[in-house]
């Protein structure tokens, strides 16, 4: 299998160019991995990498577009430190996106961004929660006809602990072999899931098709074992972007990383033929949106 990785070696969160490569290959489902490209902590901000600043009732610390922190405890001074800490991240976030990825400027649309500070091996929940089993990301409560889920991660553990996670087969190996198996799209059960909020929105075939697809492969163990894949161990004071509703991932152990969810309309992107929409409309021979 090609690499499904792609290094690049900066050391500010900007490139100096668009690049081709790195457009087409993000743009392929690859993970673009900038191992020197560290998130510099201010001297009070260290003492927020701790476990205990997240409140046990949420996964992860998140700061909203509106600037409104979620999912942490501690007085007001640390929930300031917290917000501009994960705000200072946001834009470094973003200025690495478009210098990456110029074209998609104005077409974003910027999702939270989340502090994740608990320990990933001491994470017990059920299969389908699981990120140690490898996946496309798809949300079963917010569809998103086809919307892109772009994110940039960086790993700011201050032991020098990798992130290791496992980076699995490209987008359409992984549709040719699950879409066969999928459950029937019914429409009037997605109307009585959106009567019954729990989906925020009418589930599109499309958002139908990449749930079982991320369901298909975390509940099947032989192919968490058999899918052709790497292991990954992204460092401490790195960064990694990709496509994570295209790029088959897994989390296997780390703590302490930021992560930027940016969402992209398909059809801006520099080839919507890549897109998980296209490739899945083409493998099932009519539209799903
Ligand atoms: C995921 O999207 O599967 C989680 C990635 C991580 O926590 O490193
Ligand atoms: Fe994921």
């Amino acid at each position: 299998m090609e690499s499904q990785i792609i290094e690049i070696d900066i050391v500010d969160w900007k490139v100096p160019a668009p690049n081709d490569a790195w457009i087409a290959g993000v743009e392929a489902g690859k993970v673009l991995y900038f191992p020197h490209l560290p998130f510099t902590l201010l001297p009070e901000e260290q003492a927020l990498l701790t476990p205990g600043i997240r409140d046990p009732k949420v996964r992860n610390i998140s700061l909203d577009a509106r600037g409104h922190l979620k999912g942490a405890l501690g007085d007001t001074a640390t929930q300031l430190a917290l917000a501009l800490m994960i705000g200072r991240f946001r834009e470094q976030a973003q200025a690495l996106v478009y210098s990456l990825l110029p074209k998609y400027q104005g077409a974003l649309r910027l999702a939270p961004t989340s502090f994740r500070p608990t320990q990933v091996e001491t994470r017990a929940q059920s299969w389908r929660a699981d990120d140690r089993r490898l996946h496309v990301d798809a949300f079963p409560s917010r569809p998103n006809y086809g919307e892109r889920i772009l994110r940039v991660f960086c790993n700011l553990n201050p032991d020098g602990v990798p992130r290791v996670w496992r980076v699995g087969e490209p987008f359409e190996t992984v549709a040719k072999k699950f879409v066969p198996r999928v459950k029937p799209y019914v429409p009037w059960q997605a109307s009585v899931m959106k009567a019954l909020h729990i989906t925020k929105s009418y589930r599109s075939e499309y958002d139908h098709l990449m749930l079982q697809l991320h369901d298909g492969m975390k509940s099947d163990l032989e192919y968490q074992k058999s899918a052709e894949q790497v292991t990954m161990p992204f460092a401490a004071g790195s960064v990694w972007v990709c496509f994570s509703d295209q790029a088959s991932h897994a989390v296997m152990s780390g703590q302490y990383m930021l992560e930027q969810t940016l969402h992209l309309p398909a059809a801006k992107q520099y080839d919507p033929s890549a897109s998980p929409l296209a490739i899945l409309t083409q493998l099932v021979g009519h539209p799903l949106i």
